[in-house]
């Protein structure tokens, strides 16, 4: 049960003001977050990494979501399986490693060994009635779509999760995830509530004044506008990105690479969203001089002007996926004010550091741009804990994505505390 004060929480949920930001509370008090991480994030699919975190067999990832420690292994068969990662005798945490390599998992306590399977398979000392069969690893749901691994720690996962695979599967599967590697990852201690990191990536309202290598390669007019603000010349450019976006959208689809925007950010469990937007000047990728950053393409691709694929889950990731690499978000709420957020750059496995790409050149504009995010989240943050903040209203034309997400979560904690 929660320690918080469900009704003053169930007050804040029920009270909250559509269209605007969430009250401080939401951000900032220890209780929410503790609700959060057991409404939210013990309930729902968690993006935690893809399958080449664990590219051989033996090969161990872990992953903290909330108090849980996760262990997702690549077993001798090939299969990827989730745990928990706690021993069954007297819970010892079994590896500590962010990535490892292992034949079996041995507890470092009293030697309890797990095969990657989770079987227990050998218990020294514990008598000829024990029953090792009963004392396996306990299992972690794992889902993985086109690649990219979800898990989900409730007994019974949200079952749209299906929906939601039938319908981006097709939008991911050509980028090839599984045929690629994890050229660079960074992690960043965001110090401000996972929720805010979450809202800044909804939106692009902040992007002209903050991100100078972001707006190299996204078009200005892709990132919402008020059309009664604006001046015949920029009416006019605007709608000249609008049709570029239909033209590209039909060019690539010919080329069948689905491509049409699909918004379920509000209206599942398992909430997404995904387009293929064009890209400015060369229109190849998110670089400084929007070319490829890699020589080789993912999977079958021959064309490299395929604009980027962007796919938002709730609650904790976004994607970008290039003709020739995919930049990959995962957030971990670790406190009520500090939050990992953690990005992976995937090139073709088969591509060459040094040769086909260059890491600096792949990773600057994500860099640059987190840096500036976690900025401007730390700033917010600040912010939320001054008494005098009280929650602003979202712009209609550029923000509809954070009230979706505010919408989304506001309706999940509704229905945790209404079960
Ligand atoms: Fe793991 Fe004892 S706690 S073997
Ligand atoms: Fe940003």
């Amino acid at each position: 049960m929660l320690d918080a004060p469900v009704s003053q929480l169930s007050a804040l949920v029920r009270g909250r003001k559509p269209g605007y930001s969430l009250d401080a509370p939401f951000y900032t008090a220890p209780a929410i977050f503790d609700a959060d991480m057991e409404a939210i994030f013990a309930r729902h699919w968690i993006y935690v990494g893809v399958e080449p975190d664990v590219p051989e067999a033996g090969d161990v990832m872990t992953v903290d979501v909330g108090k849980a420690s996760v262990l997702i292994a690549r077993d001798d068969d090939g299969a990827i399986k989730a745990f928990h990662n706690v021993c069954r005798h007297r819970g010892a945490r079994l590896i500590d490693d962010e990535k490892t390599s292992v034949g079996n998992i041995v507890c470092r306590y009293h030697s309890w060994t797990y095969d990657l399977t989770g079987a227990l398979v050998h218990a020294p000392h514990m008598g000829s009635s024990f029953d090792a069969s009963c004392n396996g690893l306990k299992s972690v749901h794992l889902r993985s779509l086109e690649g990219l691994l979800f898990v989900c720690l409730a007994d019974e996962p949200p079952a749209d999760f299906d929906v939601m695979a039938a319908r981006i599967g097709p939008y991911i599967a050509p980028h090839k995830v599984r045929d690629t590697k994890i050229a660079y990852q960074s992690d960043i201690i965001e110090m401000g509530n996972w929720k805010l990191a979450m809202e800044n990536n909804r939106e692009c309202y902040h992007c002209d004044a903050n991100h100078p290598e972001l707006t190299v390669p996204l078009f200005a007019y892709g990132f919402g506008f008020a059309p009664e603000e604006m001046d015949p010349i920029d009416l006019e450019n605007a709608q000249r990105y609008e049709a570029l976006r239909q033209t590209s959208h039909s060019q690539w689809e010919a080329m069948g690479l689905p491509s049409r925007e699909i918004d379920e950010l509000d209206t599942m469990v398992t909430g997404f969203r995904t387009e293929r937007l064009p890209l400015d000047g060369d229109g190849e990728s998110h670089t400084m001089d929007t070319r490829v950053a890699c020589r080789l393409p993912l999977g079958a691709l021959t064309n490299a002007k395929l604009g980027g694929l962007s796919f938002w889950t709730q609650p904790n990731s976004w994607h970008h996926f290039l003709g020739d690499h995919i930049v990959t978000f995962a957030v971990f709420p670790l406190d009520a004010g500090r939050t990992l957020v953690r990005t992976k750059w995937l090139v073709n496995k088969d591509a060459v550091e040094g040769v086909d790409y260059d890491i600096e050149r792949l990773i600057e504009v994500w860099t640059a741009t987190n840096a500036q995010d976690s900025a401007l989240v730390a700033m917010c943050q600040s912010g939320v804990q001054n008494p005098a903040y009280e929650p602003g209203p979202y712009s209609p034309n550029t923000e509809m994505l954070v009230e979706k997400f505010c919408r989304w979560y506001i309706g999940r904690m509704t229905g945790f505390l209404d079960q």
